[in-house]
């Protein structure tokens, strides 16, 4: 290994453990001309476009309305007649338009997603390009999906979480038209929440030479990192498909990256590696890099950069691929918690399920980018990718927003939780599929912990647990590797977290003491990778009860048995501070497991170790399904299906940022029918202590009991109309204050918009909120006033929402109540078009609101 350094160069490149043939044979390539530096850097190869536009879609087996199209055979030949096929544009979710049946179940959503799906896309590759490899790049297919083109089997890639690629060349004709089939089949995949149907994310054509850099052919890794300089170490396998051997120039330049990922300064000048690849061979060459004053990526300042590799045969670049990344140090510590670059950071996280609430499964980067943005605005600093693969723009996000990820791969392993489960697949795919999170994932600085598992009925199975554990630690070392255990009692006992470097524990703290003074455990760093499980809907209160109506109260305590308030955990946390911090069952409502008002057999699960409180499940389940409750979405979100918060945003709020000054008062102060009743007011604050004034009258000053008190509460507040006033304070000073009113009659509709100027494509989203307010512009509680969106000119809806998780109207409807004072209209730009465009929205006797909206 060369190791020198070079005057005047901010950094150097050398080459380790290759030897350095044919370099005299090989011309330096000429610098590239007018590279534009303030392009946008996407990752992996250069000549990689999308290939989401113009499939043709139809739909065979389950039916939406239940009954069944018997599936013809021989779908993926040329000839087929698809004339009469929906023309669509992915990502594609084939379910999320419903209807919403009540013979469905509940856990995955009431929606009709059972089914099969053919997608067949028709499309030409010049002539030009003969010599060339094309590929298909698929970012997750639900499920079992199988590829042709022009009727020939390119393979099969069941887990529909999974990220894969086709090769298209044996079958292409260059210059004429090909035809690509994809079929996939939900009827073979059960789910424990509403996994979506069909191409539901992006998917990808690629271009490169015969010689070019694998499939997620870059790995980047920074061994050694200090405030001078970072070490750099890249492994970079590079695929020879063509027929005689070459020998490749290997070479990365690393530029700094920017929040909107453009290229910045050049930070190292590259040095070569040169290798022979054998025809049909892959070689990976080892190069190695130091970046002086290497500005880290943390959760605040997420820097980044971006490493460019090039390779060159016989003088001519024959593949340029980019690999954003960043520099960081990860200790996952049993005493002193993880510190992210030497400092310590509390995971102050949430899980969340795949879908995009109204948008389905279908994979949207602005609705995506909406939920980080509230998130973060709560203090949420890390994200569980449950229970499984996330779609690659999360990673992306994460790493440029500052999110920490624990990413994971698994809800089961050999047995599953439901007839059709991961256990059919277990076999002959767990490596491939872990070898795919992880190649794909393990550039990301934001990925910090993988995850192999979440509640496995396996998990106490020590061989297993090696084995799936070696697997991932084969492929990257530099990442602890997890599992989240609902028995982490018996999984210890058993011996099979040994073979993990953090203990993932889902609800059960109670035995912590006893497992950190086990010799085999008190070095194991803990983290809470479920908490709380708290229910509620938004809006709802009913004082001393906390189920009504298929509703839930937002005093935030409702819980199913295994969980337990905020409050609860945030108590547990603070006496172990020895863990690592938590992961909340979930930043968002989500489609499926209504929980508590499941009518299948999900509640059941959580007590699959408690045979006695099984029983006593099993009776109440069966009650549930006499009631049949209309519930389709969960109510664990701290955030509802729409995106807006619930009071318990502020709870974590309160907790997670305490140097923000806020303070929330709950609940609202309608109660026309309770004059001279008592109603509980609750207040979140990141102050100590706050008085509570109605209608002026001090209701007495509470403090919080440190570590004990995580909210103040004035539990016999005599109900009468007027205003509520709480001021908070910490360390006895005046800190923030929040004001409520009892409203008047519905007036008017309001509307606020995320953003006003969107872009041409219709991936580009913008998120309308209908506020139901009185004649003083308050927010109206309570009022569910039937509201109907028109929308003139270039734009359209593409979906509505209220956050009612037992509403069956569908997401594509133009009209929908408000729930509890508040509406969603999502829209884009028609497809193709430019303008400016009008959103309105009119209820019967209500003055109406429009907006307008750019399209550029
Ligand atoms: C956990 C499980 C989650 C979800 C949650 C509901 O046990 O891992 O997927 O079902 O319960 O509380």
């Amino acid at each position: 290994m060369k190791n020198f350094l070079l005057t005047g160069m901010l950094a150097l490149l050398v080459c380790i453990g290759q030897p350095e043939i044919g370099f005299a044979q090989i011309k330096t390539a000429k610098p590239r001309a007018g590279i534009n530096t303030k392009a946008i850097v996407t990752m992996g190869a250069s000549d990689r476009r999308s290939f989401d536009n113009d499939w043709l879609f139809s739909r065979f087996g389950l039916q939406p309305q239940g009954t069944t199209i018997p599936e013809p055979q021989g779908l993926e030949q040329v000839a087929v007649n698809d004339a009469s096929w929906q023309k669509l544009d992915l990502p594609h979710d084939w379910a999320i338009q419903g209807p919403f049946r009540m013979d469905l179940a509940g856990e995955t959503g009431k929606l009709p997603w059972k089914g099969i799906g053919w997608y067949r896309k028709h499309f030409n590759i010049p002539e030009a390009d003969r010599g060339k490899r094309i590929f298909v790049d698929f970012d997750g297919a639900m499920a079992y999906a199988r590829v042709w083109l022009n009727g020939h089997y390119l393979g099969t890639w069941p887990y529909g979480y999974s990220s894969f690629r086709m090769d298209l060349t044996p079958y292409l004709k260059f210059g004429g038209e090909n035809v690509l089939a994809v079929n996939l089949n939900t009827e073979k995949w059960d789910s424990r929440w509403y996994p979506g149907a069909g191409i539901y994310r992006h998917v990808w054509l690629v271009k490169t030479n015969q010689v070019h850099i694998g499939h997620w052919g870059t790995y980047i890794t920074t061994p050694e990192i200090s405030k001078n300089a970072a070490k750099v170490k890249l492994a970079i396998s590079v695929d020879n498909q063509g027929l005689i051997p070459v020998n490749a120039l290997v070479s990365t330049d690393v530029y700094e990256l920017n929040a909107s990922n453009q290229r910045g300064a050049k930070v190292i000048s590259a040095k070569r590696s040169v290798i022979r690849i054998g025809a049909g061979d892959s070689v990976t060459t080892n190069l190695q890099a130091f970046i002086f004053h290497p500005k880290l990526w943390d959760i605040v300042s997420p820097n980044r950069y971006v490493a460019e590799t090039s390779v060159i045969v016989n003088g001519k670049v024959v593949d340029i691929y980019n690999t954003p990344f960043g520099v960081r140090t990860l200790q996952f510590t049993a005493d002193k918690g993880f510190l992210l670059n030497g400092k310590r950071v509390a995971v102050q996280g949430t899980c969340n399920h795949h879908d995009l609430g109204a948008l389905g499964a279908a994979f949207n980067i602005s609705g995506l980018r909406r939920q980080l943005k509230i998130l973060k605005e709560m203090g949420c600093n890390a994200l569980r990718t449950s229970h499984n693969p996330p779609a690659p723009e999360l990673l992306e996000l994460a790493d440029q927003m500052g999110f920490l990820v624990w990413d994971e791969a698994f809800d089961c392993w050999k047995h599953g939780k439901k007839k059709l489960d991961y256990n059919q697949l277990y076999d002959e795919w767990n490596e491939k599929d872990l070898k795919a999170m992880v190649h794909r994932d393990r550039n990301h600085p934001s990925v910090f912990i993988w995850s192999i598992g979440n509640e496995v009925m396996d998990q106490r199975d020590v061989e297993m647990t090696k084995y799936l554990a070696g697997v991932v630690h084969e492929e990257d070392p530099t990442r602890p590797i997890s599992n989240g255990y609902n028995d982490p009692d018996g999984g210890r006992e058993s011996g099979a977290v040994v073979a993990l470097d953090v203990m993932g524990v889902n609800y059960f703290f109670s035995q912590q003491p006893k497992w950190d003074a086990d010799p085999r455990y008190k070095n194991k760093p803990t983290i809470g990778s479920e908490t709380a499980s708290c229910v509620s809907s938004r809006g709802e209160y009913f004082g001393e009860k906390e189920y009504q109506n298929w509703q839930i109260s937002s005093y935030d305590t409702a819980k199913p048995g295994w969980g337990c308030s905020p409050d609860e955990q945030f108590r547990t946390n603070a006496k172990f501070p020895n863990l690592l911090g938590e992961f909340v069952w979930t930043g968002f409502d989500y489609l499926g497991e209504p929980t508590p008002y499941g009518s299948d057999e999900t509640n059941l699960l959580n007590f699959r170790n408690d045979p006695s409180k099984k029983a006593e499940l099993e009776q109440k389940l069966e009650e549930m399904r006499i009631h049949n409750p209309p519930s389709r979405s969960s109510y664990f979100g701290i955030v509802d299906l729409a995106g807006f918060s619930k009071d318990r945003f502020y709870l974590y709020q309160s907790h997670w940022r305490p140097e923000l000054p806020m303070v929330h008062i709950l609940p609202h102060w309608n109660w026309a029918e309770k004059i001279g009743e008592n109603i509980p007011v609750h207040v979140y604050t990141s102050g100590d202590e706050a008085e509570l004034f109605v209608n002026d009258k001090s209701m007495g000053r509470k403090k919080k009991k440190p570590d004990v008190d995580y909210r103040l509460i004035w539990d016999s507040i005599k109900y009468e109309p007027g205003t509520v006033k709480v001021v908070a304070y910490k360390n006895g000073k005046e800190w923030a204050t929040d004001i409520i009113k009892t409203t008047g009659q519905a007036a008017k509709l309001s509307l606020s918009v995320d953003r006003t100027v969107i872009g041409p494509d219709d991936y580009d989203l913008a998120f309308i909120t209908v506020k139901v307010e009185d004649k003083e512009g308050l927010i109206v509680p309570r009022s569910h006033p039937l509201v109907k969106f028109i929308v003139e000119g270039p734009g359209e809806i593409v979906a509505t929402d209220n956050g009612d998780a037992t509403s069956l109207i569908s997401f594509k409807s133009h009209e929908r109540p408000a729930f509890n004072g508040l509406a969603l209209v999502i829209v884009r730009t028609k497809k193709g078009m430019k303008g400016k465009f009008r959103v309105k929205v009119n209820s019967d006797g209500l003055e109406a609101a429009a907006v307008t909206i750019v399209a550029k």
